[in-house]
C-alpha cells in the first residue's frame, strides 16, 4: 500500500520510517521537495519519493496530515482527496498547554470542514512522537492501544490495518466529534511528559473483560 505524508517532521517520519520497515511505500508531500525537513528524511530513509502535494495525494490510498495546526487551512485549501481517507495527526494546541480551539470544537472536524473531499480519521495523535517509530514492549502481553476517531467505517477500515502494522491495538472510540477528547487526551499526555517529566516511552492500553 503506498501512503502520502503531508508533513514530515518529528511525527511524520517516526510514523514513515516504521511503516516503510514494514513494507509500505512512502510518498512525501511536499511542494518543496527542498524543504530543510524533506531532505532530513530522505538522508534518514532513502527509500521515501518526494511528490507535490495533490500528485502524491493521487499515488496513495491514504494521506497522513503530521503538520502545525495552524497551517492546515491554507494547505488544504483546493487540494482533491478524491474521497480517500486523511489520517489527522495534528493538534491545536493553544497557551499553556490547553486546546487551541478552546475546547469547542476539535481540530479534526475543522480539518474535514477545510478538506472536505476527505475521509478524516483522527489517529496517532495520544502520545508523544518517541512512541510512533517502535511502540513495541518485548515482555508485555497487551500493545499499546491506538484510539482513532472518524465518520466513515471503510475510511477507518483502512487506517486499523496500517495501525496494526505500525504495532499498535487499534480501537475505534467513534465519530469524528470523539476527536476533541482525543485531542484532550494528547494534552494530558504532554503535561505529564514535557512539563512534569513522566517518562516519554510511556502510553496505555484497551484492556476489555
Ligand atoms: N511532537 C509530538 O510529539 C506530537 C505528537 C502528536 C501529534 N503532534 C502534532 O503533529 C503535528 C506535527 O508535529 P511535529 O512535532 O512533527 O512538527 P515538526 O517536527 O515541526 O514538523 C512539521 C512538518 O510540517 C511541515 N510543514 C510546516 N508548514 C507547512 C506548510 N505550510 N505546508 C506543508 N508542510 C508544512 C514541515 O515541513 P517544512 O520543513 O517544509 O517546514 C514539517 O515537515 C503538530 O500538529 C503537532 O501538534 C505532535
Amino acid at each position: 500500500m503506498t501512503l502520502a505524508f503531508i508533513g514530515i517532521g518529528n511525527v511524520g517520519f517516526a510514523i514513515a520510517h516504521n511503516l516503510e520497515q514494514k513494507g509500505y511505500n512512502i510518498i512525501v508531500a511536499n511542494d518543496n521537495p527542498n524543504s530543510q525537513s524533506v531532505q532530513k528524511a530522505l538522508t534518514q530513509n532513502p527509500n521515501f519519493k518526494v511528490l507535490p502535494v495533490q500528485e502524491a495525494i493521487e499515488a496513495s490510498e491514504v494521506t497522513f496530515l503530521a503538520t502545525p495546526f495552524h497551517v492546515n487551512e491554507d494547505l488544504l485549501k483546493g487540494l482533491d482527496f478524491q474521497g480517500k481517507p486523511l489520517v489527522d495527526c495534528s493538534n491545536p494546541v493553544g497557551a499553556g498547554i490547553s486546546h487551541g480551539l478552546d475546547s469547542k470544537v476539535s481540530g479534526s472536524e475543522k480539518v474535514q470542514e477545510w478538506a472536505p473531499t476527505a475521509h478524516v480519521v483522527k489517529a496517532y495523535t495520544i502520545y508523544g512522537f518517541e512512541n510512533f517509530s517502535n511502540p513495541e514492549y518485548l515482555n508485555a502481553k497487551e500493545k499499546p492501544a491506538m484510539l482513532m476517531a472518524g465518520n466513515d467505517s471503510d475510511a477507518k477500515h483502512k487506517v486499523t490495518s496500517i495501525i496494526e502494522a505500525s504495532g499498535f491495538y487499534a480501537k475505534d472510540v467513534g465519530a469524528l466529534d470523539q476527536a476533541l477528547h482525543l485531542e484532550h487526551m494528547t494534552l494530558l499526555w504532554v503535561k505529564m511528559v514535557r512539563r512534569d517529566g513522566h517518562h516519554p516511552h510511556f502510553m496505555w492500553a484497551y484492556l476489555e473483560k
